[in-house]
């Protein structure tokens, strides 16, 4: 029996969506090459250079190096590992704000080095004082999000970049999600606006190329030079990334992607997302819900757990936050339709999950 992939009718919790039609058929036109081999398999490796020259036109970057990685997870190991080659220190830590992807954790573990999480502020953002007195001579990198997973908001990057310069550290910023809307709006979040060293972007979340699809970008090649080792049977000499033989599709699906959108219809787009995310906000705030102010097209609010499971057991895939408020990400697949019956089903699971079940006595 074939078994299909699911519909995304009903999915509300994914950083992933729907590819673009321009990025689907470029995936799968490219699907048996491998850009780690770039000499045996030219092509690709060419659409490779356009999609790093595209990210950086969108993270303002003049003279772009990076690679296609897996996705942000590869892109945030990539850069602790660049930090930590660098840095002179022999006990190396990095310090990420608790906004920060949990691939952090991975990164750290893999590699070694000692990870310093800080608090956040009331606005979700990384607490700069903080940060300020938990760097030292041995931190290699501070992390700063732009778009977090959680409740999509921007860390004070200029300002974590000057935390970084005071003690010789890497900045990196994790823009894996919120790259793809934040031209649109007035934040201070990439290469033009801050000393930023490298940066994870992915044109398979908010940029509708096709998994697998993130983005590694350096500000200066050297920075690149730190993760190559060489690579004797291939054809190819040497190889920065960390996987090995990796998909042609993601690398021609994002290149298709971002020259179909860039930048008219990712504007569009995130003007669609975000108008949708200020509706739901509206419209849980009338019935009485707390909610996080959607700064960016993600909204979380404090839906009762017991609505919440009700929600999930009719087909909505939603999840929560660390401290258990739902999360709606607005991506390019959800639309006002799918909000309005999400909210209808809302109003009615709600009256029922709130009747108290009779007790046996
Ligand atoms: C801010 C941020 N960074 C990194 C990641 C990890 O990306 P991936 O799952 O593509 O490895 C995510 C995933 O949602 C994310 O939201």
């Amino acid at each position: 029996m074939k078994i299909e992939p699911q519909a995304f009718d009903r999915v509300l919790s994914s950083m992933c969506t729907k590819p673009h039609p321009v990025a689907r058929e470029a995936a799968e036109r490219f699907l048996a090459t491998n850009p780690g081999d770039p000499r045996t398999y030219p092509a690709v490796a060419a659409l490779e250079e356009k999609a790093i020259a595209l990210l950086g036109e969108i993270a303002g970057l003049e003279d772009p190096a990076g690679y296609v990685a897996s996705g942000g997870t590869e892109a945030n190991i990539q850069a602790v590992r660049i930090a930590r080659e660098r840095a002179g220190s022999r006990r190396p830590n990095v310090v990420v704000p608790e906004s920060g992807h949990f691939s952090f954790q991975k990164a750290a573990d893999l590699l070694g080095v000692e990870l310093r999480v800080v608090p956040t502020d009331d606005r979700h953002r990384a607490n700069l004082e903080a940060v300020r007195s938990c760097v030292d001579d041995d931190t290699a990198l501070v992390v700063g999000v732009a778009g977090t997973t959680e409740y999509g908001r921007v860390d004070p990057i200029p300002e974590l970049g000057e935390i970084a310069k005071s003690v010789d550290a890497l900045l990196h910023v994790d823009a894996a999600w919120g790259g793809f809307v934040l031209p649109f709006t007035d934040d201070d979040w990439h290469f033009g606006h801050a000393p930023v060293d490298t940066m994870a972007i992915d044109p398979h979340k908010m940029g509708q190329a096709a998994v697998p699809a993130g983005g590694l970008l350096v500000r200066d090649s050297d920075l690149l030079d730190e993760l190559a080792v060489d690579t004797p049977y291939l054809e190819s000499t040497s190889q920065a990334t960390l996987t090995g033989t990796r998909s042609g599709a993601g690398v021609a699906s994002a290149v298709a992607a971002m020259e179909e959108l860039w930048p008219t219809g990712y504007r569009s787009q995130y003007v669609r997302s975000q108008n949708n995310a200020e509706w739901l906000a509206d419209a849980l705030e009338k019935r009485g819900y707390e909610v996080v102010d959607p700064t960016l097209p993600l909204v979380a609010a404090d839906v009762p757990e017991s609505t919440f499971d009700a929600l999930r057991a009719e087909g909505w895939r939603i999840s929560r936050t660390a401290t258990g408020e739902t999360r709606v990400v607005c991506m390019p697949h959800v639309t006002r339709e799918m909000l309005a019956s999400f909210v209808t089903d809302l109003d009615r699971l709600e009256v029922r999950a709130s009747v108290p079940i009779p007790s046996d006595d």
